[in-house]
């Protein structure tokens, strides 16, 4: 039925070699990143101007054919399209209003979303249909943050090292936490189930603070709003794949893998690759998990790197990545090598 390798491993095909994409392909080490970023006044603008993200997307493609295509977005879209209000500092990065109690909760514009995440559902709808015309067996990724990610920084109004207020939040006021995760998980629904109307052929939950959380907040704040984001998008757009990625979950990677209702897991750097192989259940894929600075290393400590990761993970379904996003001062020729060496068998 289908030909495209990723969408091959996620309806539960193990490939040899795994296909490959890297999170953050799209981005400041890549000098024609940097030049079509300047185009645009700021970075919210490069994300809702769909010529733009859409050439963006496709820049990591043509350089270096990866098996996926990744949206040119933000996870912190959506705050910004419920009228939270965000801006991107240089050198600091992302800043938000902090969250106002109940107030704030009610003050989230959900009339207004629609509109807002209009020019990223349009770049969707673009990338989609250069990707037929000239890279046919490229999927196209798009993405949400998790709400709990997403939660943690409208709470604290940004990053943040501890997360302690949203953790104390969560303790302190859970009928205040629930009533921000239901609008989050709510939205991230509509806006997934849109994305995949528009032609995303996968669709990704970035839980990139998950591990901060103790098991039973854990359960309560990233599976279980995974499960629901996941039940409902198997009504509202079938056929579309499911990737989850809590990072730094450790051992809790296993029962949200058993219990989210994915098709797969994305595993984080510190993921023992051959112990995800034995806990994540057979019908669950796993994407990862080179450590990026390996590729920043580059060289013969790269190649032993990637090919202990692609080879633990050999006969199960695997699409090969990072564990985390790839940094800025990646050398490009060092990506070009690791797909490369990732497709040699
Ligand atoms: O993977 C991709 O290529 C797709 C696009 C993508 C971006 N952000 C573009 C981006 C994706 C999937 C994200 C997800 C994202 N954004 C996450 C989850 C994954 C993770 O990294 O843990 C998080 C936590 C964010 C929030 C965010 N956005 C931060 C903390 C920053 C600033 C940090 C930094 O590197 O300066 C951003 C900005 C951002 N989002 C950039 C890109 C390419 C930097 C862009 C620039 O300055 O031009």
């Amino acid at each position: 039925m289908t030909e495209k390798p990723i969408l091959r491993v996620l309806a539960g095909e193990a490939l040899w070699p795994p296909p490959i994409w890297l999170m953050r392909q799209a981005g400041r080490y890549l000098p024609e990143y940097r030049a079509a970023r300047a185009e645009a006044a700021d970075l919210l603008g490069a994300f809702t101007t769909p010529d733009l993200a859409t050439e963006i997307t496709l820049q990591p493609i043509r350089r270096y054919g990866m098996d996926a295509a990744i949206l040119y977005s933000d996870i912190l879209i959506l705050p910004w399209a419920l009228g939270h209000g965000l801006r991107f500092e240089e050198g600091v990065g992302p800043v938000l209003p902090r969250l106002d109690g109940q107030a704030g909760v009610a003050a989230l514009d959900r009339g207004g979303f629609a509109d807002r995440v209009a020019p990223v559902l349009e770049t969707v709808r673009r990338t989609a249909a250069a990707l037929r015309r000239d890279y046919p067996a490229t999927t196209l990724i798009g993405f949400a943050g998790a709400p709990f990610t997403v939660a943690c920084y409208m709470i604290e109004g940004g990053g943040s090292r501890e997360h302690a207020e949203v953790r104390r939040l969560a303790y302190a006021d859970p009928a205040l936490f629930a009533a921000l995760m239901d609008v989050l998980i709510e939205t991230t629904i509509d806006y997934l189930a849109w994305q995949a109307e528009a032609g995303a052929e996968v669709l990704m939950l970035f839980d990139s603070w998950a591990g901060v959380l103790p098991p039973p907040l854990f359960a309560a704040h990233v599976t279980a709003p995974a499960a629901r984001v996941a039940a409902a998008l198997r009504k509202r757009a079938p056929g579309v794949r499911l990737i989850g990625f809590p990072r730094l979950a450790g051992s809790l990677l296993a029962g949200y893998a058993r219990t989210a209702g994915l098709d797969a897991v994305g595993m984080d750097t510190a993921t023992d690759p051959l112990w995800a192989a034995a806990a994540v259940p057979d019908g669950v894929a796993v994407q990862g998990n080179l450590d990026p600075i390996a590729v920043v290393a580059g060289g013969e400590a790269m190649h032993a790197a990637a090919l202990a990761v692609r080879d633990a993970l050999r006969g199960r379904p695997h699409i090969f990545n990072l564990g985390h996003g790839i940094v800025p001062q990646t050398p490009p020729a060092h990506v070009g090598a690791l797909v490369d060496l990732v497709r040699a068998v």
